[in-house]
């Protein structure tokens, strides 16, 4: 692919732009943000690792989209953390606000392009680049459940002491405290899950799965996780880029799928060279189905409060 904006030079961005640039996805990986001279700064010295780790791709920074133009994929990350004293109603217009703005303008430099969408709350920030760019769904997708499945894998890799890569798991829902780990799905190379951990072992590595981001914004304090989900992010650009058609969980505006209609909801996804190109309808017991509608109520609630 020529060339990967990540809008958003905060510490998602850059991290997503040094990971896409040392797997060369792109010739080109652009950084926007607003902040003056952080997006030069982090690309310059992103750009004088290459001959270290040898990448080619050229990073540049900018406060501006005239460098975008015509990148085949934005990552969004740009918005702001939840501020002392501030709502979750407060936080939620801001950064409706940020991802609008920078949705107009990838529409206006990019207007083939894919976004995926990084910047929380994820599936409404999805709704609201939807919205303002005038994407089809095959052009937006959000990035969600990779990480929470990747946290989830991680958690029980721990747990039997076997490697990450034989850990296949799927997390869907939205991206909240009201995920869906199926532990149906969950199987360590082919073998379920519940034949190998017992259910209230499994039960605590679901619980810790879904308050998996807390945990790490408990240690960090003052930020939120970045190393997990820029990685979630560039494995899904990279998907895209070399059309892989990968199924990974990812956040998808539902059109009857899953009985759901009008909104974005992490659902497994088939990803390749035209972004999203099939959501695939699994069957879920009763139980996930349940967890799976209380999720997208969850979703609804601060959709309603945007219009
Ligand atoms: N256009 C471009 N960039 C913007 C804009 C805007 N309108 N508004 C804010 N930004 C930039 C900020 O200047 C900052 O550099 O977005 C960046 C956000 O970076 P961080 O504050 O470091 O946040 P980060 O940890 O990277 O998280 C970004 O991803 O995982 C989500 O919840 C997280 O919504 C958050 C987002």
């Amino acid at each position: 692919m020529q060339k990967i904006t990540v809008v958003g030079a905060g510490n998602v961005g850059a991290t997503a732009a040094q990971r896409v640039a040392e797997k060369e996805l792109a010739r080109e990986v652009v950084m926007v943000d607003i902040a003056e001279g952080i997006p030069q700064g982090k690309a310059l010295d992103q750009w004088e690792s290459a001959p270290v780790e040898g990448f080619d791709s050229r990073v540049i920074g900018t406060n501006g989209y005239d460098e975008a133009a015509g990148s085949g994929i934005f990552i969004v990350t740009a918005g702001i953390a939840r501020k002392p004293g501030m709502s979750r109603d407060d936080l939620l217009k801001t950064n409706a606000k940020i991802v609008r703005d920078v949705s107009e303008n990838i529409a206006r430099v990019a207007p083939d392009s894919i976004i995926i969408m990084v910047s929380n709350p994820l599936d409404v920030m999805c709704w609201v680049a939807k919205e303002a760019s005038g994407f089809p769904r095959e052009r937006v997708i959000g990035m969600a459940g990779v990480l929470d499945t990747a946290r989830y894998r991680s958690f029980l890799a721990l747990e039997l002491d076997v490697s990450v890569e034989d850990i296949q798991a799927m997390v869907l829902g939205g991206h909240g405290d009201t995920m869906v780990p199926l532990i149906s799905y969950t199987t360590v190379s082919g073998i379920p899950v519940t034949q190998l951990i017992d259910r209230d072992r499994l039960d605590a590595i679901v619980d810790r799965t879904r308050k998996g981001g807390a945990e790490i914004v408990g240690y960090l304090k003052t930020g939120s996780a970045y190393y997990a989900p820029s990685a979630g992010a560039v494995q899904m650009a990279e998907a895209i880029v070399k059309d892989k058609k990968r199924i990974l969980p990812c956040a998808a505006w539902l059109e009857g799928e899953y009985g759901m209609d009008g909104l974005f909801l992490g659902v497994p996804c088939k990803l390749g060279r035209n972004g999203l190109e099939k959501i695939l309808e699994v069957e879920l017991t009763d139980g996930e189905r349940k967890d799976l509608e209380a999720s997208a109520e969850a979703v609804r609630e601060p959709m309603r409060s945007l219009q």
